[in-house]
């Protein structure tokens, strides 16, 4: 059973340093979430976990790192200055400002029905860029990444060589200026996205549209997210981003409700067409605003009829921190011992886990008991499976404790026996709760072996 509910996470992500609110010293920025200590690693784990799926374990994907402030052409002929808005409304009583497709015709805070008439207010971020701020030299930042996956089209496809079908993958920064960003990091102002732009012939279309779907529920599965917690849904032709032919949203079943983890669009033509200059030559499929700034024609020139084609666009768009939140409810647990107490657990996929293993001296001021613990964390350091931790805080019933609670899937205790005894050190296992005597030379062996059985990789 995942978490009961969003306190629970909420609270646990705080006591442990995954999550923290941004500048709580200062009373806190809504919807901006700093990560910590093990939140960095979780996180970075499950982005690793994505590339590894996308770049490497393929043979059609480039990755590309873009920046963030964005040109504000991009965004003009992407169509975000015009659209990317949600409505707004003003509650005339109490003042308080809500998405009017979020709420019912009265205002939450206060009660009233004395609302505005919903205006659209965009979502981007602006910022001057160099040292005059006259309100023309500013950039925006970026609300997705994609933009700079098409405004890199030409770059990327010239450099490799590819031909559709070929991807360009990217994990980064998003900023959306949500009029109210609310349930933890689920709907926030500053995010990450993973996102792969997949470039296919037209006509092929659906066919790679359905194969990413199934591409993406099958990756979140073995991110721990099981499939019957994930439902498909259609979007409706008049609820489609203004540059979409069909998206199918992955839905997830969060503490709060379901809601969308992933988007996989159908971008058709669109974006490379809108970016490009000489659209007359282009055989678009979309209606796009011609184009008389860019200096790039984004589409691919058969070399014997000589004939322009621009691809289309199979989008599968995911959020990393909706995707922290999938995999933390889902692997969290509150279990009863036989001794009828309790333990809390994260029983997380070995490859997302913060921390691989957790080295435990069980004493912590005996020298020979620190000084084989302390080699042996440098050891397993270096077999390069992710942070091991060197436990120093010397209570073990404790230390067990909070590793099962931050899914540290493997604990090693180096005690008496290993110094004075027979070398043996004692490996717990955090889901089975068991504890076997290995030989202190064989732990590294038993390491790799461990991490090499999850079929991701640590
Ligand atoms: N490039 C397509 C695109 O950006 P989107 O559906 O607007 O599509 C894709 O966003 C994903 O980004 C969503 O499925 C969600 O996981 C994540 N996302 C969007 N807005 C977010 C926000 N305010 N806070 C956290 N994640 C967000």
């Amino acid at each position: 059973m995942p978490a009961q509910s969003m306190e629970a996470l909420v609270s646990l992500c705080k006591r442990r340093g995954f999550i923290f609110q941004s500048g709580e010293i200062y009373g806190g920025m809504q919807g901006l979430y700093d990560y910590g200590p093990l939140g960095v690693e979780l996180k970075n784990n499950l982005k690793a976990a994505w590339w590894r799926a996308m770049v490497y374990e393929r043979d059609d994907v480039e990755g590309l790192d873009a920046s963030i402030l964005t040109h504000r052409k991009t965004l003009k002929y992407s169509g975000h200055e015009a659209t990317f808005s949600d409505p707004l409304v003003d509650c005339r009583q109490c003042k308080a400002r809500w998405r009017a497709d979020h709420i019912e015709d009265q205002c939450p805070a206060c009660g009233a029905k004395d609302l505005t008439e919903p205006r659209p207010f965009n979502l981007m971020f602006k910022t001057a860029v160099g040292p005059v701020d006259d309100g023309t030299n500013f950039a925006y930042m970026r609300p997705e990444t994609a933009q700079a996956i098409f405004t890199n089209f030409r770059h990327v496809v010239d450099s490799t060589a590819r031909r559709p079908p070929f991807g360009i993958a990217q994990i980064g920064k998003a900023f959306r200026n949500e009029i109210t960003p609310r349930n933890f990091i689920f709907r926030v102002r500053e995010f990450e996205q993973m996102e792969l732009e997949f470039f296919v012939t037209p006509g092929t279309d659906e066919d790679w549209h359905r194969y990413w779907v199934e591409a993406r529920i099958a990756w979140w599965e073995a991110q721990g997210v099981p499939r019957d917690r994930l439902e498909l849904l259609v979007v409706e032709a008049d609820e489609l981003a203004h540059y979409s032919k069909a998206t199918t949203d992955i839905m997830y079943r969060f503490p709060h409700g379901l809601e969308e983890l992933e988007g996989v669009a159908n971008r058709t033509d669109f974006d490379l067409g809108s970016h490009s200059k000489d659209q007359e030559g282009l055989a678009l499929s979309a209606a796009v605003e011609p184009n008389t700034d860019s200096n790039a024609r984004l589409a691919i020139q058969d070399p014997d009829s000589k004939a322009w084609q621009v691809p289309y666009v199979i989008e599968p768009s995911a959020g990393v921190d909706r995707g922290v939140l999938a995999v933390l409810n889902e692997a969290y647990r509150v279990e009863t011992l036989d001794n009828g107490s309790e333990r809390t657990v994260l029983a997380l996929p070995r490859h997302l886990a913060p921390l691989k293993a957790a080295v435990i001296p069980l004493k912590k001021n005996h020298d020979g008991i620190v000084e084989t613990a302390r080699a042996l964390k440098a050891r397993l350091q270096k077999l390069g499976l992710g942070r091991i931790l060197y436990e120093h805080t010397g209570n073990i019933g404790k230390a067990y404790r909070r590793h099962d609670e931050v899914g540290t899937p493997l604990c090693i205790t180096i005690d008496f026996e290993t110094i004075e005894g027979d070398g043996t050190v004692t490996l717990r296992d955090r889901d089975s709760m068991t504890q076997q005597r290995i030989p202190l030379a064989e732990v590294p062996a038993a390491l790799k072996a461990y991490y090499s059985e999850d079929g991701e990789g640590a």
